[in-house]
């Protein structure tokens, strides 16, 4: 089985050439380039998958307000680009999506087929590039993931161990709740349901949620995340717990971003690990990187 993966340098894209080896075929820009037709037309038909996974997007929540032009073309036009050149192909689509499709109201977690309402040009993006996709080529499987972490380019791992080495006290909302996911074993979730897609007869194809399996809140998660680095010898801080409500963001976040993942273990025997080893080995990892790199300001 050939995957062209549509991404080469973000978190997700990186895990998925980890995970799939030879046979995940990673293509960043220019040559895969969402703005660029012509180049998605060259790379499906110059790799020829048997499968394509979509990693790429524009994945800031914050920016994309002061950048909806960006988020529209990127979240919505070339996931529809790219539904349209693997309709003519018979290839089958995964695209990728997120939890901020929602509104975050729901008293629990999140089903594939729950109404939309996102609540900022992020979600929304991201929603109508579901819409197209759908409304394109019906051999797809939009899958939707959320609080992903790694080792690997912009987390949130990442910006708490670089705020831990600055400052001795960080302040993170309390009161958004979700499914923290290790993004490699997402990417070994995502490689299974991309092999049974491509299998002959294969129908099951929609909307699937693929999250990690407990539950926490961001500042708890942020203490969870300087636990491990102290453990390891790395830095750490305070972590202060406040209300959304008195935290000011560019854009709104759903307080609850849980994604129930029933339906895709149902379909295809995926279920993700527990995410805290995956937690302690991005920790460890993000350390010996930053070891490795030239210092930065010392905590003042
Ligand atoms: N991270 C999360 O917590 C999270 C949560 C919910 C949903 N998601 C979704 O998961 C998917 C993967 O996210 P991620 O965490 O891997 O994001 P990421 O680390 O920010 O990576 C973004 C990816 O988008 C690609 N990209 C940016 N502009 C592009 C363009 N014009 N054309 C083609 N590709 C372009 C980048 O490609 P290059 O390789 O060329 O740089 C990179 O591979 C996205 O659909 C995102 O919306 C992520």
């Amino acid at each position: 089985m050939t995957v062209l993966v549509i991404g080469k340098h973000g978190q997700l894209a990186q895990s998925l050439a980890s995970a799939g080896g030879n046979d995940v075929v990673c293509v960043g820009r220019p040559d895969a380039d969402l703005r660029d037709p012509v180049s998605l037309e060259r790379v499906v038909s110059s790799v020829n998958p048997d499968v394509v996974i979509n990693a790429g997007a524009y994945t800031s929540v914050d920016g994309a307000e002061g950048d909806a032009e960006a988020a529209f073309a990127l979240n919505r036009d070339g996931p529809a680009i790219l539904a349209r050149i693997c309709a003519a192909r018979a290839i089958p689509l995964i695209h990728i999506s997120t939890d901020c499709v929602f509104d975050g109201e729901k008293a629990g977690p999140y089903e594939p087929d729950d109404e939309a309402g996102p609540l900022g040009i992020y979600g929304l993006s991201k929603w109508q590039g579901e819409e197209a996709v759908r409304q394109t080529y019906l051999q797809h499987l939009i899958v939707r993931v959320s609080w992903v972490f790694s080792e690997h380019a912009h987390n949130f791992v990442r910006t708490m161990l670089k705020l831990a080495r600055t400052l001795d006290e960080v302040t993170v909302v309390d009161d958004q709740v979700g499914y923290p996911t290790y993004c490699p074993d997402l990417a070994v979730g995502l490689l299974k349901m991309a092999k049974d897609a491509t299998k002959p007869g294969f129908a099951a194809w929609g909307t699937y949620h693929l999250a990690g399996n407990e539950e926490i809140d961001r500042a708890s998660m942020a203490d969870a995340i300087f636990a491990a680095s102290r453990a390891a010898g790395g830095p750490s801080a305070q972590v202060r717990g406040v209300p959304t409500a008195d935290y000011r963001t560019a854009a709104r976040r759903p307080l609850n971003a849980r994604l129930a993942s029933t339906k895709a273990f149902r379909t295809f025997g995926v279920r993700l690990d527990d995410w805290r080893p995956g937690l302690t080995r991005s920790v460890r990892a993000l350390l010996s990187q930053h070891a490795a790199a030239p210092a930065v300001e010392p905590k003042g």
